[in-house]
């Protein structure tokens, strides 16, 4: 269900997308969409622990999509499940450049789903290509990325 309705929300979106703002898309190195998603839990790296999922999460912490380190260009929440999802719409660059440029950044601070983390500090994560799909509502290639691994940061 959950999955469903993100992606007829994805649908409209790339529809409005296309009505406002119409883009001369070269043959090759043109990306469709770019999805990324992935989960954070409430531990000192932000990493799955010992004990496998029953691993608390981290709900409710901002997650920051950044160009280099300092250029937030996009965000979202966790979710009660501690996963967050972002999608970049026609990223003008190819993918090689976006995978090493961007990084994946824990914003909110780790004291807040556990007391005895960490205050200072956030998590980083370089992200890796998964897969693409394509949408069957459109003929959308979606490159899906997912964070390599969260670590401590600074
Ligand atoms: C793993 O689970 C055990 C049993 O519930 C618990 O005692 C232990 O603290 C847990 N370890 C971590 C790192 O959460
Ligand atoms: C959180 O998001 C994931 C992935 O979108 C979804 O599978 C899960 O059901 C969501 N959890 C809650 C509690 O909304
Ligand atoms: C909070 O973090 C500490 C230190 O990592 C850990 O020992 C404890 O089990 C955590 N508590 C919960 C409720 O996860
Ligand atoms: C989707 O895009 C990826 C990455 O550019 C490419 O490797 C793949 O062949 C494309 N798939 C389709 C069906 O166009």
């Amino acid at each position: 269900m959950a999955i469903k309705s993100s992606l007829v929300l994805v649908c409209f979106f790339l529809i409005i997308a296309a009505m406002a703002a119409p883009v001369a898309k070269a043959q090759d190195e043109s990306l469709d969409l770019i999805r990324i998603q992935g989960a954070v839990y409430c531990t000192a790296n932000g990493k799955i622990g010992v004990n496998g999922s029953a691993t608390p999460v981290f709900p409710n912490a901002q997650v920051q999509l950044q160009f280099g380190i300092g250029n937030v260009v996009s965000s979202s929440t966790t979710n009660a499940s501690g996963r967050f999802s972002i999608v970049l719409d026609r990223p003008q660059m190819p993918l090689s450049t976006l995978l090493s440029s961007l990084n994946i950044i824990v914003a909110t601070p780790l004291s807040s789903c556990n007391t005895s983390l960490p205050f200072a500090g956030g998590l980083i994560s370089t992200l890796q290509f998964v897969r693409s799909t394509v949408l069957s509502c459109a003929p959308v290639n979606i490159s899906n990325l997912i964070p390599v691994g969260f670590q401590r940061f600074p």
